[in-house]
């Protein structure tokens, strides 16, 4: 996966603003992800759940150093502390409660970036639409599979929902801020 980060920075040249606030989030959204597997790690003793937030930690931290080294310091989120207490927070306490109460986060929260990457392709370079687009379908796969393990899509529905308005909220701060 190296052939992602420093060896193209070019990707990420003569982008205009519209483009770099998107990327801002993106940035802001791996981060979040990142610490959301370092919330439930830090919490859960169950070892399938430490074995697949291990799993998607690695996922997410490539995810996160792509636009960690491509995005220019001046363009990144000046909330960072914010999303990565708000992700270790969303990966937490779900934690407390058990692996069915993660695995909906993760369906929640996967099935938002998946739209969320999915609304910005046409609006990218060809070069950055194909990396995009590949984050894209390896979250349809978190998706899919956190969806596989939780026991129903009906369960835990008013959480689904807070999980979904929160990463709302924070793709709309982060587009700015
Ligand atoms: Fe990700
Ligand atoms: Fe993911």
């Amino acid at each position: 996966m190296s052939e992602l980060d420093a060896s193209q920075p070019s990707v990420f040249d003569g982008l205009n603003h519209i483009q770099l606030a998107e990327l801002r989030t993106d940035h802001a959204g791996e981060l979040g992800a990142v610490w959301i597997y370092r919330g439930i790690l830090f919490v859960t003793k169950d070892e399938e759940l430490r074995k697949f937030a291990k799993e998607h930690l690695a996922a997410e931290s490539q995810h996160f150093r792509f636009f960690q080294e491509g995005l220019p310091k001046a363009y990144q989120s000046l909330l960072s502390p914010l999303w990565k207490i708000a992700g270790w927070m969303l990966g937490a306490v779900p934690a407390f409660f058990g692996r069915n109460a993660v695995y909906a986060t993760i369906d929640a929260v996967e099935t938002f970036v998946v739209q969320h990457y999915e609304e910005q392709l046409n609006i990218m370079p060809t070069g950055l639409r194909v990396v995009l687009e590949r984050f894209m379908h390896e979250e349809g796969d978190h998706r899919d599979e956190a969806a596989a393990k939780s026991r129903s899509k009906n369960q835990l529905r008013w959480w689904r929902k807070i999980v979904r308005g929160g990463s709302a909220l924070a793709v709309r701060a982060s587009r700015h801020l």
